[in-house]
């Protein structure tokens, strides 16, 4: 089976991705086996979170925050309406009409 990859859908500043490298040995060694929450409070473009995601399967759930309310709104909008979304950034796109 292909294992699925997700990953930032935004360029943001200062995002860690080029620091993840450098992250990544500082880690708790639990989330090598264990289940485990991942709380970001700062969560920006989630280059952190989208790595984890990809590196651990053993990940149980994330809680994201953000005090842009905006980015928090398109967090929640491509967690939970992905096909509407993707109906209006087509027609934004001028691939189709409304
Ligand atoms: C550089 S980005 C985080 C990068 C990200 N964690 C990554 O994995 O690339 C910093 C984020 O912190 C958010 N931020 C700044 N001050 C904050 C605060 N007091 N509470 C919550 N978020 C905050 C900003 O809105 C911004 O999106």
């Amino acid at each position: 089976m292909d294992k699925k990859l997700v990953r930032p859908f935004l360029q943001w500043p200062g995002g860690k991705g080029r620091l993840i490298s450098q992250l990544a040995p500082h880690l708790p060694h639990e989330v090598i086996k264990s289940k485990f929450t991942y709380i970001e409070p700062f969560v920006g473009g989630g280059a952190v979170l989208f790595w984890l995601l990809n590196t651990f399967p053993n990940i149980r759930s994330v809680v994201i925050n953000d005090i842009n309310e905006d980015l928090i709104n398109v967090y929640r909008v491509v967690a939970t309406l992905p096909e509407e979304l993707i109906r209006v950034l087509e027609v934004f796109q001028g691939n189709t009409t409304a």
